[in-house]
């Protein structure tokens, strides 16, 4: 792989499509970030992965440069999703290069507002629909199966296929070997899965000699992938109504928590829920002390480090990298409401000494 460019394209003699065909918009190849000043603190050697640098935003991009690849291939002239969001921003641009019809199923007023204007900028027909992610998801399904789009959620093998890239550049990045853990969050399960599976891969083919423990986080009202796990279990109970800030993940039934499941169990990895607080406070963390911006969800896989450090279940001086899924411009509205609101001035100069030295204002 010396001397190729830095994309998921890096590694296309692992992804199963005919190259000719490939619709990319320079996906992957997302900076892993050492965060000292959080790992420091920590007492462990931390990473980030910062998904949120693909092209629309999100660890979507790689699984749908590969899905509409494969679409492409397939001589289909719709596609569909349901979506917490990303899927469906990424999903519509991806579509949109390839000039494919884009349909996507949104749970109504839980979608935050960059992915919102994403999809329905990017030109696919939005529709909002009454229920949550897992309906829409069962909705868009029956869709498909009639023939009407041809589904492009994580049910979709080819989704995994280009997802698993973020599993290579992890090893590649650190000299070819394996972190001691990579944490990130868990929603439908499709990623979990896909990291284990790209990392295996390099593992049989010999390019690496170690793997790392997979370490699933949940947020605590959406977490039914760890509740199967500390019960030891490999069926889920599905939760019914779903509830998080983090919208991403307001998933209460994964369709790939066997895959995640198994990738837990195999690597000797953990799973692990946390609260919408500790989400938001890990999100302000990245984003302060190591200017590293991340949606909710995305934070929480530093929230579960934390977490699990003070539980024992890490141990201090391990290596870790947390994959920051989606950027923090995904969800302005979060983000501005964990703030105070900006002091309007005067724009002249005693004004704004005034404020500065405390004497107006605050
Ligand atoms: N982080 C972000 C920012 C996500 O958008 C998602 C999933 C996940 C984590 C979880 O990944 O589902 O593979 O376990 N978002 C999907 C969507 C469900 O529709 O955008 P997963």
């Amino acid at each position: 792989f010396e001397g190729r460019k830095k994309t998921m394209w890096k590694y296309k003699e692992f992804m199963p499509v005919d190259e000719s065909k490939i619709v990319t918009l320079q996906e992957g190849g997302t900076p892993l970030i050492k965060c000292d000043n959080i790992g420091k603190d920590l007492g462990v050697k931390l990473y980030v992965k910062f998904e949120g640098a693909n092209p629309t935003g999100s660890f979507k991009d790689r699984g749908m440069s590969v899905g509409i690849t494969k679409a492409l291939e397939l001589g289909v002239k719709s596609v569909g999703c349901a979506s917490t969001g990303n899927t469906s921003a990424s999903l519509a641009a991806y579509a949109a290069r390839a000039n494919l019809d884009c349909l996507v199923l949104l749970p109504h007023g839980k979608v935050a507002l960059g992915k919102l204007a994403q999809a329905m900028f990017h030109g696919a027909r939005v529709l909002s629909v009454r229920g949550n992610f897992d309906e829409a998801l069962e909705a868009v399904t029956s869709l498909a199966l009639m023939g009407e789009v041809y589904l492009l959620n994580s049910v979709n093998p080819f989704r995994l296929e280009g997802q698993k890239s973020i599993g290579f550049e992890i090893v590649d990045e650190l000299g070819w070997r394996s972190p001691d853990r990579i944490i990130l969050p868990v929603g439908n399960a499709g990623n979990i899965s896909a990291i284990w599976k790209g990392i295996s891969e390099f593992y049989r083919a010999g390019f690496i000699d170690d793997r790392p423990m997979m370490t699933g986080i949940q947020a605590e009202g959406a977490s039914p992938i760890v509740n199967a796990f500390k019960k030891g279990e490999m069926e889920i109970e599905p939760v019914k109504n779903p509830e998080t800030v983090a919208t991403a993940i307001r998933i209460g039934a994964p369709v790939s928590y066997l895959k995640a499941l198994r990738a837990i169990y195999e690597s000797e990895g953990l799973a692990e829920s946390v609260s919408d607080k500790e989400i938001l406070e890990a999100q302000k963390l990245l984003a302060r002390k190591e200017g590293v911006g991340v949606e909710p969800a995305s934070a929480a896989s530093l929230a579960g480090l934390i977490r699990l450090l003070d539980e024992g279940e890490i141990d201090r001086g391990e290596e870790v990298v947390c994959i920051a899924t989606g950027h923090l411009l995904k969800d302005p509205d979060t983000a501005i409401r964990a703030c105070e609101e900006p002091l309007e001035v005067e724009a002249d100069i005693n004004s704004l000494l005034d404020v500065i030295m405390g004497k107006a204002g605050s």
